[in-house]
């Protein structure tokens, strides 16, 4: 069963938020029609110009926000950066605001995360298989396991005319257990030799986070499902259209999604802390030690 958007008004009332929490940890997106808040139209114009940087190599063009750090797009001169950068550093903090004024409870202790800027036509984009995001998965970050915290992303289309269209498939709850190999739950209990590497150079002070097993299983299901023809063809689907000018929200480590068409997307990620969900046992991590009967932090 694909669960319905949530359709809604920004409201940021306790009461609201509860709901809003329960609705994403559900598997629910939550959607806003008209954008809650504002991006001017000064730094739209420069996201609407841009091109990438050799598409294909960078998916996106990415955002620090701690750094303040733009990278993977096309170097123009030097004050087309720099205006780059303001834009998304403007749809940065504006994001980061809103998503912690609607819901604080997450807000606690979340730890912001990457902005995206997504300015190329999703439609017929040549990437490699495990970089596709056309074919339906949950997502799983490469360099920043999250240890069972929450992958949260809120979206925005900032399109003037087209909707961004997306496909949804089960949740993480729905598809684990029809769709995960035991093989890849046992393989992801043993530390590879490129995990006794990183720890090794934690050790040695260098900084880098050392995965988990619920990380190594994310990771290789996020490329399993994106492999897997059967997965693709059968799981229950959903195509979901997102019009021009609109924002949602979505827990993408738990939704399975895909996007078809559409350009001009800006994205802002939340790592939100286990410990703050309202539905603990509706997280991935949770469902995936029931499979595994054992922990995986
Ligand atoms: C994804 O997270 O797989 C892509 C979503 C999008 O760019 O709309
Ligand atoms: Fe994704």
């Amino acid at each position: 069963m694909v669960l319905p958007l949530v359709e809604t008004v920004a409201d940021p009332s306790p009461a609201r938020e509860i709901d809003y929490c329960r609705a994403l940890e559900e598997g629910r997106i939550l959607f806003f029609p008209g954008s809650p808040f504002e991006l001017p139209e000064a730094e739209r114009a420069v996201l609407l110009a841009q091109r990438q940087s050799g598409a294909g190599y960078h998916k996106n063009i990415a955002y620090r926000p701690a750094q303040d750090r733009v990278t993977g797009f096309a170097r123009g001169t030097s004050a087309d950066a720099e205006r780059l950068r303001g834009a998304l550093r403007l749809y940065s903090r504006r994001a980061t605001e809103f998503a912690a004024w609607l819901l604080p409870r997450y807000a606690r202790s979340w730890r912001v995360d990457l902005a995206s800027f997504r300015p190329e036509e999703e439609e017929g984009r040549e990437l490699p298989r495990r970089s596709r995001n056309d074919l339906l998965h949950v997502d799983a970050f490469p360099t920043r396991p999250t240890r069972g915290d929450r992958i949260l992303r809120l979206f925005t289309n900032v399109n003037p005319a087209e909707a961004r269209v997306w496909l949804t498939g089960g949740t993480f709850e729905q598809i684990a257990p029809r769709f995960a190999p035991p093989a890849l739950v046992e393989r992801a209990r043993r530390d590879g030799l490129a995990d006794r590497l990183r720890r090794l150079a934690r050790w040695a002070g260098l900084d880098v986070s050392v995965r988990s097993p619920y990380d190594r299983f994310m990771l290789s299901f996020h490329h399993h499902l994106k492999e897997s023809a059967e997965f693709q063809r059968s799981v229950e689907k959903r195509q979901v259209e997102f019009p021009a000018g609109s924002t949602w929200m979505v827990f993408t480590d738990m939704v399975s999604h895909a996007v078809l068409r559409g350009r001009y997307a800006l994205e802002q990620t939340f790592l939100v802390a286990r410990a703050t969900l309202v539905l603990p046992d509706k997280a991935p991590i949770a469902i995936l030690e029931r499979i595994a009967q054992g922990p995986m932090s």
